[in-house]
């Protein structure tokens, strides 16, 4: 089909259709896109049979055939990169040619994986007497489940599925009920692309809660994967403990971004733009806690507030837009919660809170926020940036990591010797340093502390999906 809109469930290499559909709705407009089948029970479990039987075929393969085949889903997502960055505007609202760049994003995985799938590479280890020769070897773990969110609906799926296929692993995915139609086009290409028959399963659904609950308790799957909430992901990781599933879990994140007194102000306010305004502030990596050094605050705030008030907000497909909507009204109406709790609590607003209708929130700059506000701890998710400002070095430090997440972080500074204090003493998976866009599919993404389990992208990234076996030869 040209323009890879699919409204039903994969399954096995084919469409299921079920009675019972919903709408997937344009952000931008409200209006419907089109209804798409809600899988049944049954469906779930013709999915985890199918990824079951597939995986059988899948120990047939070898590395360089999987490889091969990941390439040419490489070759083909990045074929069609105008027809899925179009759709994932539609589904998700981000402006094009973000959209266009987390295709080509995506698409790295794909083929990034497609490489590493030949170096899964094992140990031969020195024996400790003449008798026994030892050996350790990965192999794929088996049947994986996972459930990915909205806000990047090409990057998510491919950051796992590429992977698990490399691995030597099937894969049943359960995609965010608000933008299936990516996850679906993305398995429909694989297919062409030559994926083993049930080796990429999606099943679509809004009742994320019961699916994921029978994938969690099945005994087929080996692996459960997730990119959302903490809350959910504590959730899944209690119900995978049921049947001791190996998990990765890619949760949220509260990051600072930090500039120093000493930093290229210009090059942090770019930076800050980028970590801020990227999918309208709806990454669990975008900086939440701006940290801006006392004696510079005048002066990167009075630069912040002429580039912010030149954003564009606006539907995603017209020309020049920054900001799309947020992914549906409810979202708006927690960002707007948020922005007003702080400034009863004492904080200030830069610039004005327009009501733009719909989905559409202005950016905004709330100045002066504490510890007291609720914006300080919660993942904001929209275009807003909460400004505190600090003294010196190690209470920014204190500041930064004294919150239950750890996924990224962010600081600017010119001086050598603080650039390794700071990166070295940050409680965070990833640290940004002069840069304010770290991810990269050959570079390892997680968290610590309650932002997460595992690594995505990297050589770490397929390690995720393997079981290392140790072999003991007598001789
Ligand atoms: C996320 O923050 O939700 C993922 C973003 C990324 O991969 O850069």
């Amino acid at each position: 089909m040209s323009d890879l809109i699919f409204s039903d469930s994969f399954i096995n290499g084919e469409f299921y259709k079920t009675a019972t559909r919903f709408s997937v709705d344009d952000p931008a407009t409200g209006k419907s896109i089109i209804e798409v089948s809600d899988i049944d029970e049954q469906g779930v479990n013709t999915a985890i049979n199918a990824a079951k039987g597939a995986f059988v075929k899948l120990k047939a393969t070898n590395a360089t055939e999987r490889s091969d085949t990941l390439m040419r889903w490489y070759e083909l997502v990045i074929k069609h990169k105008q027809t899925l960055a179009t759709l994932m505007t539609k589904e998700q609202g981000k402006p094009l040619k973000e959209s266009l760049g987390e295709i080509d994003y995506g698409a790295g995985f794909i083929k990034w994986f497609a490489e590493q799938a030949k170096r899964s590479y094992g140990d031969v280890i020195p024996a400790t007497d003449n008798q026994h020769r030892l050996t350790s070897y990965k192999q794929p773990i088996g049947v994986v489940a996972g459930i990915t969110p909205w806000n990047f609906p090409v990057a998510m799926v491919t950051r796992k599925v590429a992977p698990a296929y490399a691995a030597g692993c099937s894969f049943i995915l359960k995609p965010s009920e608000h933008t299936p139609l990516c996850a679906i086009a993305l398995a429909y290409l694989a297919d062409q692309a030559g994926f083993v028959k049930g080796a990429f399963n999606v099943l679509v659904s809004q009742n994320a809660k019961d699916v994921g609950k029978m994938l969690t308790d099945s005994e087929v799957v080996r692996k459960f994967t997730f990119t959302g909430s903490t809350e959910v992901g504590k959730q899944l990781l209690s119900q995978c403990a049921e049947t001791i599933k190996k998990t990765s879990m890619e949760l949220g994140g509260n990051a600072p971004f930090i500039i120093f007194d000493n930093a290229d102000i210009d090059d942090a306010i770019d930076g800050l733009m980028a970590a801020k305004f990227r999918n309208s502030g709806q990454a669990c990596v975008a900086a939440n806690r701006i940290f801006i050094q006392r004696s510079i605050m005048d002066k990167v705030l009075n630069k912040l507030t002429s580039k912010v008030a030149g954003l564009k907000v606006a539907n995603g497909f017209e020309d020049e837009v920054d900001i799309g909507p947020l992914i549906y009204p409810e979202a708006k109406q927690k960002v707007q919660q948020l922005i007003n709790d702080a400034l009863s609590k004492g904080a200030s607003l830069i610039g004005e809170q327009r009501d733009l209708g719909g989905s559409f929130q202005n950016p905004v700059i709330v100045n002066n926020v504490t510890p007291e506000m609720n914006i300080y701890h919660q993942e904001v998710f929209g275009p807003v940036l909460s400004i505190i400002p600090f003294d010196d070095e190690a209470e920014v430090l204190a500041l930064s990591n004294d919150v239950p997440y750890g996924l990224a972080a962010y600081f600017y500074s010119q001086n050598i010797k603080q650039i390794y204090r700071v990166s070295e003493a940050l409680e965070f998976g990833m640290v940004g340093v002069n840069e304010g866009v770290i991810s990269n599919p050959v570079a390892p993404f997680g968290g610590v502390k309650q932002s997460g389990l595992g690594r995505e992208g990297g050589h770490q990234g397929l390690d995720e999906y393997l079981e290392e076996k140790y072999v003991c030869i007598k001789v």
